[in-house]
């Protein structure tokens, strides 16, 4: 589908944001293996977590889902059954690379798979810290990429030193450590997201981390919590990003999470001159949340690079656009993983840029972007099917100079499905 999106004049208002994807993700997988029932409040319900909840329910995990709340009926540790076809994750990184962990240890077997995005991404990851605790899995390529093949078996704890600051490798380790006797524990090369140590601690867990090393006990006894899932700072970055480039905005953003593993996008807008404010900061099982105020401002380049990267991997596609709005020139380094994100994030945030009129070069791990110049009308952009691409380019669009095209803005659906009419709900008139 073709979204034509004409510039604003401004935009103001108070916006909810989605749920947190990640947070998400973990309140279905933690609530199935958990005894009792787990309510869920502020769930995201877009497609990638909706793939969570397939994939629980088809291993005999009943989950009431409605528009308030939804509850996840536990049944324990070793409560999951086999499921009686391969499981679809859809666009889902988080949801294959986690389960993995959780489906190494079961007393069955199962087959993962996802859609054209999904089967290109490296799963060897994931597969060589859990096949040296004992798990049989296979894969395409030289098992290196899904379908994957599920063995279910005993496991042993490990350590791991992990080559990439992932949290959904990170997550997929401990998930396994919990199936195996003693201690499990990963260490990474920098801190990235800990939503999995914050809840599996919530749901009794022991857990402890130390700088980059997480480790977990074995055979814990998980109970059914109540969880607040806060609004997903990745998805208020392009408000807070809107709001900055767009003159004459002023945008209020309600319950959005500050973990702050997650709060380079604000680091980083900040150093660029950006205009925010935090308010009625607080904390519920572990995360820290509050309210979020973006006035425009005056942006000026930058440089991004090491530990803050793991900080706002998410956010690099529309920190991006704020660059180009932004005077002088911006350095992304040290973000290679972009590449093996939904889509190749260097290239199709160039590409899309580039669409506008800005000058980018793709560096081997990260972008140079020239800025100040205005984003020029006409500008036909894709999203690659890449709900991160859709939504910063629209941003970009809201600020260019005439109306652009984004192709495949479907695919906001992951992550943000009313993403397009609640920000045309804050245009100003
Ligand atoms: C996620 C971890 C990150 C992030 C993804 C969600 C998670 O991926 O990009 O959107 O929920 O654990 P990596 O672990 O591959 O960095």
């Amino acid at each position: 589908m073709k979204q034509r999106i004409e510039p604003s004049r401004g935009l103001r208002g108070t916006l909810t944001i989605p749920g947190d994807k990640s947070i998400s993700h973990r309140s279905i997988m933690f609530g199935s293996l958990a005894e009792g029932d787990t309510e869920i409040t502020g769930f995201l319900y877009g497609d990638d977590c909706l793939s969570t909840v397939g994939a629980f329910r088809s291993m005999g995990i009943a989950i009431d889902v409605t528009d308030e709340k939804i509850v996840v009926h536990g049944k324990g540790l070793h409560g999951l059954t086999e499921p009686d076809n391969y499981i679809d994750v859809g666009n889902s990184g988080t949801t294959i690379r986690l389960i993995s962990g959780i489906l190494a240890g079961q007393a069955f077997n199962t087959v993962l798979t996802g859609d054209d995005s999904i089967r290109k991404r490296p799963m060897g990851r994931v597969m060589k810290p859990l096949s040296a605790m004992g798990a049989k899995i296979t894969g395409r390529k030289n098992n290196t990429l899904a379908p994957l093949a599920i063995e279910g078996t005993a496991l042993q704890a490990i350590h791991y030193d992990s080559p990439v600051a992932s949290a959904q490798v990170k997550s997929a380790v401990l998930l396994a450590g919990l199936y195996a006797d003693g201690w499990t524990s990963v260490t990474e090369p920098s801190l990235s997201r800990n939503h999995t140590e914050l809840m599996l601690k919530s749901f009794g867990a022991e857990i402890e981390s130390e700088g980059t090393t997480a480790r977990v006990k074995g055979n814990p006894q998980l109970k059914g919590q109540i969880i607040e899932v806060p609004g997903d700072i990745s998805s208020a970055a392009y408000p807070l990003v809107a709001g900055s480039i767009i003159p004459g905005s002023e945008l209020h953003l309600k319950n959005v999470g500050l973990n702050p593993t997650r709060t380079g996008i604000i680091d980083v807008l900040l150093d660029m001159g950006a205009d925010i404010t935090i308010s009625n900061e607080r904390t519920s099982g572990g995360e820290k949340m509050g309210d979020l105020t973006v006035r425009s401002a005056k942006l000026h380049g930058t440089t991004i690079a090491g530990d803050l990267i793991p900080r706002l991997v998410d956010e690099i596609p529309v920190i991006a656009v704020a660059a180009a709005c932004a005077e002088g020139v911006t350095e992304i380094h040290d973000a290679q993983e972009l590449k093996v994100k939904e889509s190749n994030r260097l290239e199709t945030v160039a590409q899309g840029l580039r669409a506008f009129g800005c000058e980018v070069e793709v560096l081997d791990d990260g972008l140079r972007i020239a800025g100040g110049k205005p984003l020029q009308a006409d500008a036909v952009c894709n999203s690659f099917g890449d709900h991160r691409i859709a939504m910063s380019m629209t941003i970009a669009a809201l600020a260019a100079e005439g109306a652009a095209e984004i192709e495949q803005f479907e695919a906001v659906s992951v992550s943000w499905p009313s993403f397009w009419a609640d920000i045309q709900g804050l245009e100003v008139k």
